[in-house]
């Protein structure tokens, strides 16, 4: 047995606390009118959510020597993006989903109108909280924002959720799959893990090979999430289960079968923290993170 196995997985709470309190901090802007953005914005926001993506940004920051605290603007402006994606991922024209974070998904309680509006503000505001309070040289905020960008246009998620659409009902290849899966999740997740350490000033080496764990860890992220949907509980997940199956999603399970499906998420699991030997940082947490991913129930 492989010696990361035997290892106990603990979600870095801390890490998530500091995120927590930060998009608190961030949050309480005195804005008034028109109040139900701010409502809808804040409700999507505030739902719960393991805040995984900002965590990653601060524990890859960390491990190249970055004091987690100095990158929270970012951190949380990636936890602005995604929250963004959901909103829009569960309106009626795409998943058309009710529940979401264990509450009822933005456009239910505010209507469509202005769950997309909020979902295009929490998008404006991520860039605008890094452009003014993200510390540090001015290049390396320029090349965050960019990487942000890029990770959220037709290249990354956008491309994966059109591709995500247009391929519902079909049967897909394998190459689809992974190109809408290392698109739609994968990318931000990876951005996440990117942004963190080039606020730490990592080298261009040490980016390369961090962008091969995150870009295993995404996959790995959106295979789960695929199978959490077959074998997950509601209650625990905060959304509901079998949509991909109503729905007739191309996921990794239906493509696969459950078994296979679950073995490719170890596989890229694995990939993920073996990519992280070639580093000479501490990238313990890095690698356990990845451990949980795979791990999780929720
Ligand atoms: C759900 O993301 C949507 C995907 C991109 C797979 P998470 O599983 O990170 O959801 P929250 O943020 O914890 O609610
Ligand atoms: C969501 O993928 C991807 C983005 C939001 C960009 P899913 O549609 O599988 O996520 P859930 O299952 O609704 O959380
Ligand atoms: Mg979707
Ligand atoms: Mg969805
Ligand atoms: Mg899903």
């Amino acid at each position: 047995m492989k010696k990361t196995l035997r290892e106990k997985i603990i979600y870095p709470d801390d890490k998530r606390l500091l995120v927590e309190e930060a998009l608190a901090h961030y949050f309480s802007s005195g804005e008034t009118y028109p109040q139900v953005v701010y409502e809808a914005m804040r409700h999507s926001l505030f739902s719960g959510g393991k805040r995984f993506r900002p965590v990653l940004t601060l524990l890859s920051a960390e491990a190249f020597g970055c004091e987690p605290e100095d990158v929270l603007p970012t951190a949380c402006a990636v936890e602005y993006i995604h929250t963004y994606s959901l909103i829009h991922d569960d309106l009626p024209a795409i998943d058309d989903d009710e529940m979401r974070r264990g509450q009822p998904t933005c456009h239910i309680l505010f209507g469509e109108d202005i769950a997309i509006l909020a979902g295009d503000a929490l998008l404006a505001e991520a860039f605008y909280l890094i452009a003014s309070l993200q510390k540090g040289e001015p290049s390396k905020t320029v090349q965050v924002i960019g990487e942000l960008a890029e990770a959220s246009s037709a290249r990354g998620m956008v491309g994966g959720q059109v591709a995500d659409i247009i391929s519902t009902g079909k049967q897909v290849d394998a190459s689809t799959l992974e190109f809408i899966h290392t698109r739609k999740t994968g990318r931000l997740i990876q951005a996440a893990a990117r942004v963190g350490a080039i606020l730490a000033n990592a080298s261009e080496e040490e980016m390369e090979i961090l962008s091969t764990y995150a870009h295993y860890l995404g996959l790995a992220f959106q295979i789960t999430d695929d199978i959490l949907d077959v074998v997950g509980q509601a209650e625990v997940l905060g959304k509901k289960v079998g949509a991909d199956q109503h729905q007739l999603k191309a996921t990794f399970p239906d493509t696969f079968g459950l078994n296979k499906a679950m073995e490719m998420a170890r596989e890229a699991t694995d990939r993920a923290i073996e990519a992280l030997d070639k580093l000479r940082a501490d990238t313990s947490s890095l690698a356990n993170l990845a451990r949980f991913v795979c791990a999780r129930e929720k």
